[in-house]
């Protein structure tokens, strides 16, 4: 008898395409999309452009791709770029708002997500002073993935883009997992991206398709952000194919994302037990706290891994659980089972480190980022 596959929580990037999916990518039409030729990927972008409630959108291979668009198109060389300390353009896309913008970044702490509007107004310099950088974009994440797939409620995320619009400032949105936010809030794409100058949106995780991100924005700003694009080596040609799968996913996997959240809500509340506190989620990730001191980050990873789950670091004693569509109610009872088994036996001092994890304190890991 062959071992069942395992259950794979590292995060909602893991996804493989559907059997349907997979047709709608090879019947796709095609063309050369750096002559604009590809009516697959026009029609994708014309339907995020009215989803998002913007003039335009863009298709991109990645989120950070679509994230660093908009930093290098909301800003000049030498400006400022405030963000949450904690936010992924910051942590996660590895310095590029200066290496690829040229922009100094100013990280902020927040409240779940929520920077605070004094905060904004103290960042901000007085731009008559020729001693000081221009700062000119603010950057938000909702939902916000090191918060644990907090959501920015609307109101917070109103008042601060208000902030920062009145000073000036451009306002980028990070919603690689936007929609995760609209279907738990019932609030639409639109809605949450009115008060904003521009949003990222990603097709790769909780919605299934193997690639792709969109960036919409007003006309001038996405046609800058194509010529950029295509600077970076961004310019893709018969990539209908891709974006079949976004639209596929737009049609069948944005609905269903609450059954992740209530997968979710299930581990959340299965996986509690001595030395961990767990945090009740709000969408699909669920964040476990290690407490107890003997507990080891890398030795509760391998003992889940020989009990066939995988979970992901998130931190030097934080792991995280994330649901997705290649998850059902047995996965996640499977996951329950196996983490209360593991979690005995690290408490104990089981097993060593599983090699991939790396040590309790060591560096994180690349799937701590996605
Ligand atoms: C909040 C957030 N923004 C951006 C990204 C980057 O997306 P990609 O991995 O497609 O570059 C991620 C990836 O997980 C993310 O979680």
């Amino acid at each position: 008898m062959t071992a069942p596959a395992p259950v794979d929580l590292r995060s909602d990037t893991v996804t493989r395409p559907t059997a349907a999916m997979r047709r709608a990518m090879a019947a796709a039409e095609v063309g050369d999309d750096v002559y604009g030729d590809d009516p697959t990927v026009l029609e994708l972008e014309r339907r995020i452009a009215a989803i998002a409630g913007f003039e335009a959108a863009v298709y991109v291979p990645s989120g950070t791709m679509g994230n660093q668009l908009a930093v290098r198109c909301h800003t000049g060389r030498g400006d400022e770029v405030l963000l949450d300390a904690d936010s992924h353009i910051y942590v996660n896309e590895q310095g590029a708002v200066g290496a690829l913008a040229g922009c100094l970044a100013h990280p902020i702490a927040s409240e779940r997500g929520a920077i605070a509007p004094a905060a904004i107004e103290a960042a901000v310099r007085d731009p008559s002073d020729d001693h000081v950088a221009r700062v000119s974009l603010l950057c938000l994440e909702n939902t916000h993935n090191r918060h644990g797939g907090s959501i920015l409620p609307l109101e917070t995320l109103t008042t601060i883009a208000a902030a920062a619009r009145g000073r000036g400032l451009a306002v980028h949105l990070d919603g690689a997992r936007l929609w995760n936010a609209s279907v738990a809030t019932g609030v639409a794409i639109r809605t949450w991206a009115a008060p904003v100058d521009s949003v990222m949106m990603c097709f790769s995780k909780g919605l299934g398709a193997p690639i792709g991100s969109v960036l919409a924005g007003r006309a001038d700003f996405i046609r800058r952000a194509r010529r950029v694009r295509k600077q970076w080596g961004g310019g893709m040609r018969q990539v209908g194919v891709l974006a079949a799968a976004a639209l596929h996913a737009l049609d069948h996997h944005v609905e269903r994302l609450a059954e992740d959240h209530a997968r979710a809500k299930r581990l959340a509340a299965g996986l509690g037990g001595e030395g961990v506190r767990v945090a009740e989620p709000e969408t699909n990730i669920v964040m476990i706290e290690l407490l107890a001191a003997p507990l080891d980050r890398g030795v509760l990873l391998a003992a889940l891994e020989r009990r066939g789950v995988r979970m992901g670091p998130s931190g030097p004693r934080r792991i995280r659980a994330i649901t997705h569509l290649d998850v059902d109610d047995a996965g996640a009872e499977r996951a329950i089972a196996a983490f209360r088994a593991a979690l005995g036996e690290a408490l104990a001092g089981g097993a060593s480190p599983h090699p991939e994890h790396g040590p309790t304190t060591g560096r994180l890991l690349p799937s701590a980022g996605l």
